[in-house]
């Protein structure tokens, strides 16, 4: 199995993403730590709780992170995500609180105490694993793999012209981390950019066989007044709210003119955290930009060694989205099945 630490500014992407996780019986979910980005950072961390209560798994640490970028005022994305973050969803308030530590301590803590085995995967700005590595510089050894969901390299970018948001956010700690690559010891991160991730794209027809498969196929153990096929897609507690979170994304994409569709950056991303084989990967330097009047926040990869520095990361090229949203639907849509909408 993979044990996983999953930092994330949840975030409607980040929302499934962390449903696939809980979905998927490889991943060993021992963390979910929040920062800001999408919202604000105690507003993420209350999502993470609540997705986690929803489907049963309030017993995972939920961390808060810093709540604002390393230099930088934080800036938030409503627009994108909804008000709350989660689209139209509403789910209840959790009970379960956050962990008594926070977001970096728990990256240095879980790496520490499993040293060589643990799985990094984040989806939003990389405050608190910066943060980490201020604290502990030695954290890189320790990870078994890093994956990153952000960047943009030979596409426009979606926060600035040349800029992904999770970078543009807090540029300088996404410039820290991947200064702390590249060192013997330290694993190659494998960078998500939004030049594959935006071609990964959900469609309302994805969200029906989502729906459909969590409704229709018979639950293993059905309970007297539990029947399979009676339950009517909004009976499935967590796939209507995952449905509600989506819509919202789907109307976002549409208003941007890309079509009434999702790009699905962050469960893709979790996906290469648990199964690297299903994407390419392109060695590089890669650096950020901080001071640029037009280009702060652009990530610059250095594939021909202009820079003399060592290669400090695999940058995605390709994959089949196909069989990645064969995995996600029928993973989460047995997870919900099972799970019967609810704790
Ligand atoms: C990234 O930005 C966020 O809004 C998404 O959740 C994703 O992590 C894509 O640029
Ligand atoms: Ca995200």
């Amino acid at each position: 199995s993979v044990p996983l630490i999953f930092d994330c500014d949840t975030g409607i992407d980040d929302s499934l993403a962390l449903v696939y996780l809980l979905a998927h019986p490889a991943a060993d979910l021992r963390a979910v730590l929040s920062t800001g980005g999408n919202v604000p950072t105690d507003v993420v961390c209350g999502n993470n709780l609540a997705w986690l209560q929803l489907c049963g798994r309030d017993d995972i640490e939920v961390c808060l992170g810093a709540d604002a970028p390393l230099e930088a005022p934080l800036m938030t994305t409503e627009d994108t995500h909804g008000p709350l973050g989660i689209g139209y969803a509403q789910l209840p308030v959790p009970t379960s609180t956050k962990s008594s530590r926070d977001a970096a301590d728990a990256w240095i803590d879980l790496t520490m105490d499993n040293p060589g085995e643990m799985v990094g995967l984040v989806t939003g700005p990389l405050t608190n694993l910066a943060l980490a590595i201020r604290r502990d510089p030695l954290l890189p050894t320790r990870l078994r793999r890093l994956v990153i969901m952000g960047g943009v390299f030979h596409h426009g970018g979606n926060t600035t012209p040349t800029s992904e948001w999770n970078i543009a956010v807090d540029p300088e700690a996404a410039k820290e981390v991947f200064a702390a690559f590249g060192t013997d010891g330290a694993p190659r991160p494998i960078i998500c950019p939004l030049d594959l991730t935006e071609s990964i794209r959900m469609t309302p027809d994805h969200l029906g066989r989502l729906a459909a498969l969590a409704e229709s196929s018979p639950v293993e153990q059905p309970g007297p007044d539990d029947e399979p096929g009676t339950r009517s897609v909004a009976d499935n507690t967590i796939v209507r709210h995952l449905v509600d979170a989506i819509r919202f994304y789907f109307e976002f994409h549409e208003a941007q003119s890309e079509g009434y569709i999702a790009h699905m950056h962050d469960p893709f991303a979790a996906a290469v955290a648990l199964d690297p084989s299903i994407t390419q990967t392109r060695p590089a330097c890669v650096d950020v930009e901080t001071t640029g009047s037009l280009t702060r926040g652009t990530t610059v990869a250095d594939e021909r060694g202009f820079w003399g520095r060592p290669v400090n990361a695999g940058i995605a090229t390709t994959t089949d989205a196909d069989l990645f949203f064969d995995d996600l639907i029928e993973r989460v849509a047995a997870f919900a099945r099972e799970r019967r909408g609810g704790p």
